[in-house]
């Protein structure tokens, strides 16, 4: 066995829990989302990029009819999920992920005859790192690899976003699952969510001299419990209200004056500026122009924060402190009410850390943690 050591370490978990080698090792990254914050699943753009930090998938083939899962941070033994009654609501908790995996990978048409998997990560978990898609699509790759499918890998990210929308019941979009299975190094994924279009826009800040910084408020993020999906509502009730498939379909926000309910009026003004911003930021990048992107990720926030409503304390102190102390931008991320703010920085974060230290200590508040955040690569086997 060779390989990072990341991928020795969950090879030796899968051998200690399950008293054989594994067949190989995979792993997905989580994400960071540049821009494009809530317009996945109103089908508008979204320019993820990839983490150099996942979720590591140790796993094996077997005819035996079951499911056999483990995972090295949750530590409480295996669980084994019979594949004949696999189906929504037969696993919950952390397994339900992999488990949904395995069920949508049958409802498309590849059935398989059992597996033993072994979990491990080294993302921080409820940061909005998308720690969950990283568990599926790590899963999703291993399984169909060994078992000889070749499934092309939109189709894998349809698959894995099937697993959590109607296995562990979240309405997420497409975003998170394409930035683990598509994403290039050096690059951020512009990701047309309609037409399902998609492409890697050279994403380099260190040319520039700068970098991107995640700060991790420690407001713990979760998708299933937040207004996450109340959010999707009213996105649905606003094009309802005008007459339109999606929000996507609206270009100009003074269409938005037909909408007299204020708060469906601030939602889609959001989700319609958003995706301005995101075709405004794949542009910049495509002349180099990383420095340019400081205003459009603070506009960002303040549309999250103001109109979507979605943003909380801690993630508004970052930001501020953050561009009062030299980020060229910065901006809450994710599904909102806890996570991360990404910043982009000066390639010396040194006095950002600082001040936004300096800001939580003020509050009262945990410290923050903060990850460096360079575009890194998609899914792939370790060994
Ligand atoms: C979560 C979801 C994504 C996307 C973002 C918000 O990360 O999983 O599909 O909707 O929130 O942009």
């Amino acid at each position: 066995m060779t390989g990072p050591a990341g991928a020795d370490q969950v090879a030796q978990w899968f051998r200690a829990e399950f008293g054989i080698p594994a067949a190989g090792v995979w792993r997905a990254p989580g994400r960071a989302n540049l821009i494009g914050e809530h317009t996945d699943y109103n089908n508008g753009f979204v320019f993820p990029f990839a983490l150099d930090r996942g979720t590591m998938a140790a796993a094996t083939p077997t005819a035996s009819g079951v499911l056999e899962l483990t995972s090295r941070q949750v530590g409480t033994g295996t669980v084994t999920i019979p594949l004949a009654s696999l189906a929504p609501g037969a696993a919950g908790g952390w397994a339900a992920y992999p488990a949904g995996v395995v069920w949508a990978l049958g409802e498309a048409g590849y059935p398989l005859p059992g597996a033993r998997v072994a979990i491990d990560s080294d993302l921080p978990q409820g940061a909005g790192l998308s720690s969950s898609a990283a568990l599926e699509c790590a899963v999703a790759l291993a399984l169909t690899q060994l078992a000889g499918l070749s499934v092309p890998r939109q189709e894998l990210a349809a698959i894995a976003r099937r697993a959590e929308n109607e296995f562990v019941g979240v309405p997420t979009g497409i975003m998170d699952q394409s930035a683990a299975l598509l994403c290039q190094a050096g690059h951020a994924l512009l990701l047309d969510c309609c037409t399902g279009e998609w492409e890697n826009v050279p994403l380099d800040p260190a040319a520039a001299g700068l970098a991107l910084l995640i700060i991790d408020t420690r407001a713990k993020h979760t998708l299933t419990d937040s207004g996450y999906a109340a959010r999707h509502i009213e996105c649905e009730e606003a094009a309802r209200a005008l007459g339109v498939p999606s929000l996507r379909d609206i270009a100009d926000p003074s269409a938005l004056a037909a909408l007299t309910d204020p708060v469906l009026h601030r939602r889609a003004r959001h989700v319609v500026t958003e995706n301005q911003r995101v075709l405004a930021m794949a542009e910049l990048l495509r002349r180099g122009e990383v420095a340019g992107a400081g205003p459009l990720l603070n506009q960002s926030h303040a549309s999250l924060r103001d109109d979507f409503e979605i943003s909380w304390p801690e993630a508004d102190v970052t930001v501020d402190a953050a561009v009062d102390a030299g980020a060229l931008g910065a901006r809450m991320m994710g599904g909102g009410f806890g996570g991360s703010v990404l910043a982009l920085v000066p390639a010396d974060s040194a006095a950002v850390r600082d001040a936004v230290r300096a800001a939580f200590r003020g509050q009262g508040w945990p410290e923050p943690g903060f990850l460096d955040a360079p575009p890194s690569a998609s899914a792939q086997r370790l060994w």
